[in-house]
């Protein structure tokens, strides 16, 4: 059995990596990689990233690129596939990039239960077919303070949902990870109490933003950024999209998650994104755009206010953070 570090939430806030420290420390490696070809290449080298494979028949929605608002532009590939966070391939920025090269996503199945009137276990294939592949360009907040502006392709996690009949007792959905050690190395750590666990209540699950991510830029998922299957909820700090997801379960009571077990004082259940909540150890005010210089001020929501606002409007956002 893991045991859990007690140190785990220092390890997500020890990863603020300003961008000029990551793209020295990569431009260094890539310099490494060719200079070093007779030195010790092999430790150096990059892996070669897998193929990329393009998706067809995606829609346009009104989330693509063409209404993205203000001075947001759609960050590199490079960033959004490059510099993540997926604590099963390791705590590092580059280390799923650099570990999850390998991860097989074929053949995947999700078990979906709980509180609903068809539950069952249905692969990859079966659960995303009947959907129409949607483009949703978003901006995403990482409670690190850091930013990016993504490409998804998904489908509509409440069209997903619904092909199951939840029941009226699904007053939550819970989402778990694929644990596997053998294929998800940092599985071997105690970092988190592994399976990565997360929750959503119905009416966010239910939300026409919230997605299944199967892609991006156009493409099939890359393994470093969730494959096959991901959540994408852009209102909240990234830690809530939680990615490689096997199991969905419609539940009554508010499920554990992976943040909240590891450190309750620090990640909420609710974790949406307001600037006027700290978290403990730091400001949530302002926030790295992955490539830009200046820092930004958070927007409420992260930008959704609109959207989303109504779904708290009773709620008091300090206690419920
Ligand atoms: N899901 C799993 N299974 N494991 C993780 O470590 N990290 C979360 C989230 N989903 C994580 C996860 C965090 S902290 C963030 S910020 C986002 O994934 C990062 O997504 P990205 O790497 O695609 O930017």
């Amino acid at each position: 059995m893991l045991i859990k570090s007690p140190k785990a939430s220092d390890v997500l806030s020890s990863e603020i990596t300003p961008k000029s420290v990551f793209e020295n420390r990569r431009a260094f490696l890539r310099t490494a990689a060719v200079a070093g070809a007779g030195l010790a290449a092999s430790s150096l080298a990059l892996p070669a990233l897998a193929a990329r494979t393009p998706l067809s028949g995606i829609q346009k929605t009104k989330w693509s690129e063409a209404n993205l608002p203000g001075n947001d532009k759609i960050n590199d590939y490079e960033d959004v596939t490059g510099y993540n966070n997926f604590y099963e391939f390791g705590t590092g920025k580059r280390d799923p990039y650099e570990n999850a090269q390998d991860f097989k996503t074929t053949p995947w199945e999700i078990a979906v239960e709980g509180a609903c009137a068809k539950p069952g276990k249905i692969s990859f294939e079966d659960l995303i077919k009947p959907h129409a592949l949607e483009e949703r360009v978003y901006r995403m907040r990482c409670v690190e303070a850091w930013s990016m502006v993504v490409p998804w392709v998904g489908v509509s996690l409440a069209d997903v949902l619904k092909r199951f009949e939840p029941t009226e007792d699904a007053r939550y959905v819970y989402f778990e990870t694929l644990f596997d050690p053998e294929r998800m190395p940092g599985q071997r750590q105690a970092v988190l109490d592994w399976p990565y666990k997360e929750g959503l209540r119905i009416d966010e699950a239910m939300h026409p933003l919230s997605l299944l991510a199967v892609g991006l830029y156009g493409e099939v998922m890359p393994n470093q950024n969730g494959a096959p299957v991901r959540l994408v909820v852009p209102w909240k700090y990234g830690f809530k999209s939680i990615k490689s997801i096997v199991k969905i379960k419609f539940q009554k009571t508010m499920p554990p998650t992976s943040w909240n077990d590891a450190a309750a004082r620090e990640y909420g259940f609710f974790s949406n994104v307001n600037p006027r909540v700290r978290h403990p150890r730091w400001s949530q005010a302002t926030e790295r755009r992955i490539g830009e210089l200046f820092k930004r001020e958070t927007l409420m929501f992260n930008g959704y206010e609109e959207e989303v606002a109504h779904l708290y409007k009773d709620m008091d956002m300090k206690k419920w953070f």
